[in-house]
């Protein structure tokens, strides 16, 4: 941390640490999907092949994402690919950029657009493998021992136990050769690429890929010479597992809420109880260093989209309430907000044009009320107290904001719960964002807190 702080200081006045990074709201895009140059709503024909965005585009389409209330957006890899490598991670060659996207001064150029608006930019990196079908036409990589060997693999020398660590570090993910970050080349080389990408982009973050396929002691040194703050993948729903990677245990500072992710689709997609989202916020607390700096997410390009599992939009705005306010750092899939649906890689990789970037849409409008109340509340500055929880309900605040959630959906009971542990003084009056006319007062130590058909509500103090 100290060393990353002297670095920012050295390298350029602009510089994010992880305590920055927990008053941001991130909003994931894949730059192949987001925006395009020409006009029109028709959908992307080939999902599984290259759509048309490019860094240009999304730069025009900053003032959309801005205006819903984030301030950070996280975009796809940016190296040359693979044939078809629109999502980024197909990586052949590290010296170039992925044409597709643009040129060098594009992205630029977005960075720098986005940094006037106050935007910070974070870019996926990869470092657990390359792909080409020939070894020897990877730049820089194109020597057979820059990989592992298949000796200690299966015979298909893939990853085929996910519970057998080395196997999962040393084989081979999807056929992709792997890297073999040991060798002092592919080490020094991946540390120097990453390193030079955040200098010259000026970028704010990284959010690396693959993180459990790589040993821990390379993320540390890789982190390190990024100089930036890290979100690491590490996809998987054993919370004592992904808790290892953050540091001060593991190597980075932060990591993609996985366990949570699980959680909240057990609850408000498939109606498990309340307690269990409660179970896990209490095992975080418990099992992270530092839970306010985890990226939350309900969506994200490589899950089907929460709308896949269960198409009620009020459990939807229940978990993204959750994402939004509960502690971490939200990070909202692009498309959220137009309620796309996707289901299984490549249905939840939707082209956006295709809704023609409605800001009058409800999930639009109503993202941009929780964004708006985090910023209120600074919820970041205060940790989540529970303050009721049952089968059906689970209420928290954060400082002065509090938040009453629900697992009913749309055709679900009224819920009343009176709330007597709580931080409000006798007479206080708190306000729902959504609704502002619908107040509700302390009396005799007690808040009267109603959900109808399956909503959430977001109270601030008045
Ligand atoms: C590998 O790359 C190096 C440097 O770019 C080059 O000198 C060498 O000829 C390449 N080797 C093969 C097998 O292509
Ligand atoms: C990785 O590289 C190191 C150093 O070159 C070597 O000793 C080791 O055997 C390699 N591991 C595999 C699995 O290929």
């Amino acid at each position: 941390m100290r060393l990353v702080l002297i670095l920012c200081l050295v390298t350029s006045v602009f510089c994010a640490t992880s305590q920055e990074w927990k008053s941001r709201s991130i909003y994931q895009v894949l730059t192949d999907r987001f925006a395009k140059s020409t006009s029109g709503t028709a959908r992307c024909l080939d999902l599984n092949d290259y759509c048309g965005g490019s860094y240009k585009a999304l730069t025009k389409k900053l003032d959309y994402i801005k205006d819903m209330g984030f301030n950070a957006i996280w975009i796809s890899p940016i190296p040359h690919n693979f044939p078809k490598g629109y999502h980024g991670y197909w990586a052949d060659d590290l010296t170039r950029m992925n044409e597709h996207f643009g040129t060098e001064k594009e992205l630029l150029e977005l960075v720098k657009r986005a940094h006037l608006k106050d935007i910070w930019v974070m870019v996926d990196v990869v470092g657990n493998h390359m792909f080409h079908d020939f070894i020897d036409q990877i730049i820089p990589f194109n020597k057979s021992e820059h990989y592992h060997s298949c000796d200690v693999c299966p015979r298909s020398c893939q990853i085929e136990d996910w519970s057998n660590q080395q196997q999962v570090e040393d084989c081979k993910l999807s056929n992709m050769p792997d890297l073999n970050q040991t060798h002092p080349y592919v080490r020094d080389t991946l540390k120097s690429w990453v390193k030079d990408v955040v200098d010259k982009y000026k970028f704010d973050g990284i959010r690396i890929d693959t993180v459990l396929e790589v040993p821990k002691w390379f993320w540390g040194e890789y982190v390190q010479s990024a100089g930036v703050f890290a979100m690491g993948e590490v996809a998987n729903s054993d919370l004592s597992y992904v808790s290892g990677y953050q540091s001060p245990l593991g190597t980075m500072p932060s990591v993609l809420s996985y366990p949570l992710y699980y959680t909240m689709v057990n609850v408000f997609a498939y109606g498990h109880s309340m307690y269990e989202l409660r179970d896990s916020f209490n095992a975080y607390v418990k099992s992270f260093g530092d839970v306010d700096v985890l990226g939350t997410f309900l969506d994200c390009h490589d899950q089907p989209r929460f709308l896949s599992f269960n198409r009620d939009h009020k459990l939807y705005e229940n978990g993204l309430v959750t994402v939004m306010l509960s502690s971490g750092i939200p990070v909202v899939y692009y498309g959220t907000e137009q309620y796309f649906d996707g289901g299984h890689d490549p249905w939840n990789r939707e082209d956006m044009w295709r809704s023609d970037y409605n800001t009058k849409s409800d999930m639009y409008k109503y993202i941009k009320a929780l964004n708006w109340a985090r910023d209120r509340g600074q919820v970041w500055k205060y940790m989540q107290v529970e303050r009721y929880v049952d089968d059906h309900f689970y209420a928290f605040t954060r400082g002065q904001v509090l938040v009453a959630t629900t697992n009913v959906g749309s055709g679900g009971p009224k819920i009343e719960r009176h709330i007597t542990y709580h931080p409000y003084r006798e007479g206080d009056r708190l306000c729902n964002i959504f609704w502002p006319t619908d107040c509700i007062t302390v009396w005799q130590n007690e808040l009267q807190v109603v959900l109808n058909s399956g909503e959430a509500k977001v109270y601030l103090l008045t």
